[in-house]
């Protein structure tokens, strides 16, 4: 019975992988909703030889770290979905930087990043070589203020993030829509192995540029700190142990919408 409700389900091609680990499939174009993201501004490291530990997971840190870091700003980002093609979702996210491509282009290069759920996971590497791994995120909210950890699913204990976060000025309506800044949010991702030992973890084969769109409708202003030992935000294995540029960052609403990516020649 089971076989068969298994086999029903592959067949509707609704479904891809095994049955006990259905997945969606979701391809680009994605338009989600945001009903909260944090953004904050890090310094970038003036090459990739200075990239901090935890900067990539170490399976596709050979690939992630070759080129040219250009001085520019390196992001560390909080968001959650409240809706989208594949449902509601938390990620993490480090950007150190922004890489150069060729003489005329260059873009923004995650490294590091943790998302709530296997679908997006899977349809993250798949859709634009973001190196999404799994992460258990827990929010709790106490008196105005957020604590987030962020932890590995076999070790909750031990969080790869932890920060508090309280707001200060707003929210204030305010729309702005990032085709302002033109090419600013542009995305390219070297591709990636896939896991020996995660099936939901693929690989790719070809590099994929996009243009990040995102328009906000509501923006205030966040204190960061550091919740783990010492204060730390990172911990240097899962997360780099770095703090923001300043300990304020923007908090925003709205809709994000990851395009369809252009297939760019492999550089490495
Ligand atoms: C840089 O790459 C883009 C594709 O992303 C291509 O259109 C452009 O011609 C390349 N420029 C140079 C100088 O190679
Ligand atoms: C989430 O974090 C709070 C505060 O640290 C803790 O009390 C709670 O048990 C955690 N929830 C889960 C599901 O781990
Ligand atoms: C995600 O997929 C992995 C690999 O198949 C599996 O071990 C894990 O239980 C899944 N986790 C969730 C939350 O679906
Ligand atoms: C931002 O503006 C562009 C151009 O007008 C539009 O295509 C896009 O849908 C807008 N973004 C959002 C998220 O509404």
């Amino acid at each position: 019975m089971l076989f068969l409700t298994c086999l029903l389900l592959n067949l509707a091609l609704l479904f891809r992988l095994g049955c006990a680990d259905s997945i969606p499939v979701a391809p680009a174009p994605w338009v989600l909703d945001v009903s909260e993201g944090y953004i904050f501004v890090v310094l970038p490291p003036l090459s990739p030889a200075f990239l901090p530990p935890g900067w990539a997971n170490p399976l596709e840190e050979p690939e992630l770290r070759p080129g040219v870091i250009l001085p520019d700003i390196g992001l560390m980002m909080l968001v959650r979905y409240a809706a989208g093609p594949v449902g509601p979702y938390d990620e993490l996210i480090y950007i150190p930087g922004r890489w150069a491509y060729n003489l005329t282009d260059s873009g923004l290069r995650i490294t590091q990043i943790y998302v709530s759920t296997n679908a997006s996971v899977f349809n993250g590497r798949t859709n634009w070589n973001i190196p999404k791994h799994l992460a258990v995120f827990n929010f709790t909210s106490t008196d105005g203020s957020t604590s987030v950890t962020v932890s590995p699913p076999d070790d909750l204990a031990h969080p790869h993030f932890a920060v508090n976060l309280t707001p200060t000025i707003g929210p204030i309506p305010i729309q702005v829509n990032s085709t302002l800044t033109g090419n600013y949010l542009t995305l390219i991702q070297p591709s990636f192995p896939a896991s020996q030992t995660n099936e939901v973890e693929v690989g790719t084969t070809t590099w994929k540029q996009l243009l990040l769109n995102v328009k906000t409708e509501t923006i205030s202003a966040s204190l960061i700190s550091g919740a783990l030992p010492g204060g730390r935000i990172g911990n240097g294995v899962g997360y780099p142990d770095i703090a923001p540029l300043l300990p304020i960052g923007a908090k925003l609403s709205g809709t994000l919408i990851f395009p369809e990516p252009t297939i760019v020649p492999n550089l490495f």
